[in-house]
């Protein structure tokens, strides 16, 4: 099989953007399918830092063909200013990008939602990106959304907007009590993005499919993290499509049976933005320490990351149902220092220990994890490129997170930079 999936095994930004980066040079397209502004994706190249949030991270990689295929949502003025400045920075954008008509639209009204839903004292606030991620969803399920193909086309584009526009401010002003906003305004705006993006919009779907046909290797880029996943994440503290593998077939068009290895992408400890339980988290030196070492500020609100231990009952849980092949650690280096390590390896609930990871927050709460502790290291690691250059104890951590997820790590990241990596 000449495809491969890279997907989140924890909360979202386990480093996925760096892989993708890494091993984009083997493959042929790289593929958004799901998700939108609301990743922040970060590549480092000879020092140089970018932040991907709707492009593919392939994008960095002359000769590669990226595609934001129908599952993703996408915010037109956000991915237009994206392209500028990477185009400012001399990358490439033209005829490597296709975007998919089928791929619905983030609208003012979205955000405006989100952030008023957000505000809603008789809701539960999940700690959104504010990206309008959820109710562009919800509008995608509720059959009244907007796809790219409808705003290249004038007529239908004001007509659907209208409707929608009429019934959000319905909801602006009796329920919010918010002002409403101009279909006028919206209209020509987004209608001149459209007019941007026209070049580059297609049905994607036959795109992957031709791609297949001719033996074109696909790599898929998963945005946010299996445990944010609106099926098998902490309900409801998670984000509003299906960040596991199992939405590569539905945000692509690309049969599952094609969509070939699964390569998890696991934080050598764990990291969540937002609202939501998170059983290892450390509120205390080392937790601050993690977040100041990782430098764990979010890549696309800034917002600090709440960081803990790493949790081999919940990444058991994604391996699962991602049906993992194999992991890429990454962070490893983060851990230097520190004189013991531990690991969540089962949870207690109600004084009894439970084996598999709850379906809802209100059980996951209350679930204290049971550690087994690791030796440190004081070995800086950034250099190290070969599994006999880490120190035996950091080798240790790396074999016995191995043999308690049952999947093999065939690398470990130890610095931000395109090559900082262990291989083995
Ligand atoms: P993503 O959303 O999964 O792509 O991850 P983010 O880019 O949001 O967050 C990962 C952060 O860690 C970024 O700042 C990366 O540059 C950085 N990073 C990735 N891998 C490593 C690593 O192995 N070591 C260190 N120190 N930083 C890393
Ligand atoms: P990448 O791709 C980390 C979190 C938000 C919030 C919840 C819902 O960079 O790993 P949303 O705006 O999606 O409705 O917010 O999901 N979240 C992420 N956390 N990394 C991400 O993306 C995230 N995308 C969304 O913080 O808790
Ligand atoms: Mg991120």
């Amino acid at each position: 099989m000449n495809n491969l999936c890279i997907v989140g095994l924890q909360w979202g930004d386990e480093g996925k953007g760096k892989i993708v980066d890494a091993l984009a040079n083997d493959f042929d397209l790289v593929v958004r399918y799901q998700g939108g502004s609301n990743a922040g994706h970060t590549v480092v190249i000879n020092g140089q830092k970018f932040v991907l949030h709707l492009l593919p991270s392939g994008i960095l990689r002359p000769g590669k063909l990226c595609v934001i295929a129908n599952g993703v949502v996408l915010d037109p003025p956000l991915l237009l200013q994206e392209m500028d400045e990477l185009i400012r920075r001399g990358v490439k954008i033209s005829d490597n990008l296709a975007i998919s008509d089928r791929a619905h639209v983030v609208l003012p009204y979205h955000k405006e939602l989100d952030k008023l839903q957000e505000a809603d004292p008789s809701r539960n606030k999940i700690g959104t990106t504010g990206r309008g991620i959820g109710p562009c969803y919800v509008d995608k399920a509720a059959r009244t959304g907007i796809r790219v193909g409808d705003m290249l086309d004038r007529a239908t584009f004001e007509r659907k907007l209208r409707a929608n526009i009429e019934q959000k401010n319905r909801l602006f002003e009796t329920l919010y009590h918010a002002p409403a906003i101009s279909c006028e305004r919206i209209l020509e705006e987004y209608l001149g993005y459209a007019e941007r993006l026209r070049p580059l919009v297609c049905d994607t779907v036959g795109l992957l499919t031709d791609a297949q046909a001719q033996g074109k290797r696909i790599l898929f880029e998963g945005a946010q993290g299996a445990l944010l996943d609106v099926d098998f994440g902490t309900y409801p503290y998670i984000t509003s499509s299906s960040a596991s593998a199992g939405g590569v077939a539905t945000g692509s068009g690309v049969s599952p049976k094609a969509i070939g290895r699964i390569l998890g992408i696991m934080k050598a400890y764990t990291t969540r933005v937002g609202e939501g339980p998170f059983p290892t988290e450390l509120n205390d030196d080392i937790g601050r320490r993690l977040c100041e070492r990782g430098s764990e500020f979010g890549a696309t609100t800034g917002r600090k990351r709440r960081c803990g231990w790493c949790d081999v009952v919940a990444v058991r849980h994604t391996v699962a149902i991602c049906g993992v092949d194999s992991i890429a650690m990454t962070k490893l280096d983060v851990l230097s220092g520190l004189e013991t390590i531990s690991v969540a390896t089962e949870y207690r609930y109600n004084g009894a220990a439970i084996a598999r990871f709850p379906a809802g927050a209100e059980m996951l709460a209350k679930c204290e994890p049971v550690y087994r502790t690791f030796a440190g290291w004081t070995e800086d690691l950034s250099k190290c490129r070969k599994f006999s250059d880490l120190p035996s104890n950091a080798r240790a951590y790396v074999t016995a997170l191995e043999e308690m997820l049952g999947v093999p790590v065939e690398s470990i990241s130890v610095g931000s930079g395109r090559d900082d990596c262990v291989r083995r």
